[in-house]
């Protein structure tokens, strides 16, 4: 395409979860290991999409962005990558258009089809995909991926077929990327799986570290930073995890710990090896072992045969399990996964139905829950801000993962994305907490 010293330019675009975050932020450093030059999806010569097939809807929005993409720069190398990348019919559909399609699983792939685009010999392992220093788009928030792929096959998920099978990474990689990431002032660390809470990793000496030990690990390196994770499967989450997070004073007390359905039969169709029973038990232990725990989780509605008996399970188990924060989710069919074999028996007035009434119910305990707060002092990490005629409109988290929206006015001394600060709570709404910054 190119003489072998000139330097090609490229643009990376991501869709979906902060895995692809992650896994983008490596393609970019692999691609500037390589000679490239990130710039603007207009100025670039190579346009990767880092594509999420969770749902349909996703789906579309990729689709379409790479359309446009063609149509605007039609001398421009495609590259799909991503949950969308493996499937033959998105592959058929889509060859005149992407030059050039890459699975999510198969990073080998990824590196020799660059090699080859690109003319560039470089002495590069596909070993080295998961060491390479990430190109971070932002500092003070980061991703790190530790384990990747799954094993369960729910019935409606495409992951396992996207993503393949369980791998972990090895502890001293992760850390190694930690430390680096905190000596580059990060204050929120995500660590990422799947399941990353199956996590199992073997050192050098041959020891094994389950997720806990790695959590353990983290906390105790020194600095001011907070850790997140996520997502957690219910069959993973055991009392050391639980004793662990509440243990470790760095660990968010956010456990993401998604249910999927309040009904027994729904569960067993779509492969969760759980009762809503089991699943409420464990939130009992875990409050039991750590009281300040806060749980948050994700439900599908309209999965085939979902009658409305089956959802007013969801509803009760919302209540009783008292979320204080729901991710209520429109069972999309996904090629290849076991639930597109069944008949589809909810239509999408009904789903979005269903969607309002699980929203409606888990915001008015959620509203209820995040009342605590009010009164209250509380740091957060500014994500956002928004020049408005009252002011400067801040967003940001706190340690709970809670939303914390304040104005910060002229007079203040203002704080910007990035940033540490504090707020005095005085109302709240379902998806989260407002007040005003304070100094501390
Ligand atoms: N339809 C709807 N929601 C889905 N999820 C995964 N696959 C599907 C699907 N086919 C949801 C699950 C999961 C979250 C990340 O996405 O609730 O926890
Ligand atoms: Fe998908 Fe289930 Fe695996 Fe989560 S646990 S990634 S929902 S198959």
């Amino acid at each position: 395409m190119q003489s072998r010293t000139e330097k090609f330019s490229f643009h990376v675009k991501v869709f979906g979860c902060q895995m692809n975050q992650a896994d983008s932020e490596r393609f970019s450093a692999f691609l500037v290991a390589l000679g490239g030059k990130p710039d603007s999806e207009e100025n670039s010569k190579i346009i990767i999409f880092v594509s999420c097939g969770v749902r349909q809807t996703a789906e579309q929005k990729i689709v379409s962005s790479i359309k446009k993409s063609r149509n605007g720069r039609p001398g421009s190398i495609l590259i799909l990558t991503g949950c969308l990348a493996h499937r033959p019919d998105v592959q058929k559909s889509l060859r005149e258009i992407v030059d050039i399609f890459i699975p999510a699983g198969q990073l080998s792939d990824f590196v020799n089809e660059i090699k080859n685009l690109t003319g560039l010999e470089k002495d590069f392992k596909v070993d080295d995909f998961y060491t390479l220093k990430p190109l971070r788009e932002e500092t003070f928030r980061v991703f790190i991926p530790i384990m990747t792929g799954c094993n369960n096959f729910c019935s409606y998920c495409v992951v396992p077929y996207a993503r393949g099978r369980e791998v972990s990474r090895s502890p001293e990689e992760i850390l190694e990327e930690v430390k680096l990431a905190i000596k580059n002032d990060a204050k929120e660390i995500f660590l990422l799986g799947q399941n990353v809470n199956s996590y199992k990793g073997e050192d050098g000496k041959g020891t094994s570290w389950d997720f806990p030990d790695l959590l353990k690990k983290v906390n105790s390196l020194r600095g001011d930073f907070w850790i997140k994770f996520l997502s957690s499967h219910p069959k993973d989450t055991d009392a050391k995890l639980l004793k662990t997070m509440s243990d470790c004073k760095k660990v968010s007390p956010n456990l993401h710990l998604p249910i999927q359905s309040g009904s027994n039969k729904i569960l067993k169709l779509m492969n969760r090896k759980y009762t809503a029973e089991k699943y409420l038990n464990l939130l009992k232990k875990a409050k039991e072992i750590y009281p300040e725990i806060v749980i948050s989780s994700d439900i599908i509605v309209g999965f085939p045969g979902e009658s409305e008996k089956d959802f007013e399970k969801s509803i009760a188990v919302v209540k009783k399990a008292r979320f204080e924060m729901l991710y209520s989710l429109k069972y999309s069919k996904r090629p290849q996964t076991a639930a597109s074999k069944m008949k589809e028996t909810v239509d999408s007035l009904e789903k979005k139905r269903r969607q309002q009434e699980l929203d409606r119910t888990w915001k008015a305990i959620s509203v209820k829950n995040n009342q605590k707060f009010i009164g209250k002092q509380i740091k957060f990490i500014i994500n956002s801000t928004k020049e408005t005629a009252s002011g400067l409109l801040t967003l940001g988290k706190s340690f709970e993962e809670k939303t914390v929206c304040v104005t910060q006015k002229k007079s203040d001394n203002i704080k910007v994305r990035g940033d540490w600060a504090w707020a005095q709570i005085e109302s709240v709404s379902p998806l989260g907490l407002k007040g005003k910054i304070v100094k501390k």
